[in-house]
Order: structure tokens, then C-alpha cells, then sequence
């Protein structure tokens, strides 16, 4: 969860999760529930869209339906989004990332439907707008190389029942299932092969 490194949630924040019912996604939409944030989780399909919403989004929006951007502005009235977690990435990040207001922060952690959004830079700042890529050595960087603190962190967060991962187990024969499932999307929550 070193992601959450980057950006400061409070109950001022509009979070908006894409693949919020995915193996990160779902954390990112419990964590900033529980530090009080207005949660909106994007995943396809109704089935994920209910998991999202009772992992406690309080919007939780079917990006398979054309017309979700409109969905998510009608939801939020007046608000615009403040940050957009992101591992996506393709059409769908570009479509969130205009829900982002001014001052807003795209922070891209993978890209599973290709290749990350890359904004121009005019983008950026016309529309006071931020976006960072916060993998691998940026995010070894911010905690000086040593992830144990987050990993105590996050454990200690499962443990007092804050923090549910959501799991979906295959057995390792199946192996080719699992993978089948992952490029079709049907997977929900981070995905274990079991020996
Ligand atoms: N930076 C890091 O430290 C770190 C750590 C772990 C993972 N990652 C990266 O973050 C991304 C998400 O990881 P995750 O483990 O949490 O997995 P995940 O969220 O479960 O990712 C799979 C989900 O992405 C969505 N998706 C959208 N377009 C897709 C496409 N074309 N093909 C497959 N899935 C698509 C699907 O959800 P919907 O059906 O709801 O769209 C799918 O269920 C991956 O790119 C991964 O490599 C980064």
C-alpha cells in the first residue's frame, strides 16, 4: 500500500478507485473509507460493482455501461474528484482522470489494460492537475528502501479487522484457468495460485 505514500486522504477527498473490486482496488476502497473520504469504486460489471459498494464505496459505478462518466458527475454534484487511484490505465483512465477537478492527483500504480495514461504536460497545467507514476524505484525511494514499516502497517490494519483482502484461490493445476480468467476480467479480488 505504499501508493497511499503519495497522496494525503481526509474527509475532504473524492477518491475515485478504478478496478475497485481487484486484488489493490479493493484496499484502496477500504483504506479511504476508513480515514473518512467519499469513495467512488469503478469496476465492470454489476457483480464487482456490489462487492465494491459492500466493501464500503458509497458510489460504485458499472464502467462496462457507456455512459459511466455521466454517472459518476451526477453522483457527485458540485464535487469533482481529488485523487484517482489508478491500475488500469487505456480508455478508462483517460475517462477518469476528466472527473479530476483542480488540484486533483492521478497516481498510476499499474496499467492492466495496457499501456498507463501518459498526460501532456500543457494538460497538467492548464488543468492544475498532477499525475505520477508510483511504482517500483519511486516508491523505494519514498520509504528509503525499506518497505517493512508499510508491510507491519497494512498487517496490523488486517488484523484489527479494518482491512479485508478479498482472495481468489485456483489450484495450481489450474494454473491456465487462472490466467484465462485475469485477461477476461472475471477475476475479483488478488488472485492465488494454490499448491
Ligand atoms: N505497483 C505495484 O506495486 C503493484 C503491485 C501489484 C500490482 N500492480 C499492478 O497493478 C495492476 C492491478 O493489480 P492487481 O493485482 O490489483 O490486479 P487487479 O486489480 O485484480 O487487476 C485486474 C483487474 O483489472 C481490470 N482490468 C481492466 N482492463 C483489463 C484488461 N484489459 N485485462 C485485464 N484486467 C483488466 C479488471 O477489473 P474490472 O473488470 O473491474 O475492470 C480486472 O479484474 C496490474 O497492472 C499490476 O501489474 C502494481
Amino acid at each position: 500500500m505504499g501508493i497511499l505514500l503519495f497522496t494525503e486522504l481526509g474527509p475532504d477527498s473524492v477518491v475515485l478507485v478504478t478496478a475497485a473490486a481487484g486484488g489493490i482496488g479493493t484496499l484502496l476502497v477500504q483504506h479511504a473509507k476508513n480515514v473518512g473520504a467519499t469513495v467512488v469504486g469503478l469496476a465492470g460489471g454489476p457483480e464487482k460493482v456490489e462487492l465494491v459498494q459492500r466493501n464500503g464505496a458509497d458510489i460504485g459505478i458499472d464502467y462496462l455501461r457507456p455512459d459511466w462518466p455521466e454517472q459518476v458527475r451526477a453522483e457527485l454534484g458540485d464535487r469533482r474528484a481529488t485523487v484517482l487511484f489508478d491500475g488500469v490505465g487505456g480508455e478508462i483512465s483517460r475517462a477518469a482522470v476528466d472527473l479530476l477537478g483542480k488540484g486533483g492527483q492521478h497516481l498510476i500504480y499499474g496499467a492492466a489494460d495496457g499501456a498507463p495514461l501518459s498526460l501532456s504536460e500543457e494538460e497538467l497545467a492548464t488543468r492544475d492537475i498532477t499525475s505520477e507514476m508510483v511504482v517500483g524505484p519511486r516508491m523505494l525511494q519514498r520509504v528509503d528502501g525499506d518497505l517493512r514499516p508499510l508491510e507491519d502497517k497494512a498487517m496490523a490494519e488486517a488484523a484489527a479487522g479494518r482491512m479485508r483482502p478479498a482472495v481468489q484461490r485456483f489450484a495450481l493445476a489450474d494454473a491456465a484457468e487462472a490466467h484465462r480468467a485475469l485477461e477476461t476480467r472475471g477475476t475479483v479480488g488478488k488472485v492465488v495460485l494454490q499448491a
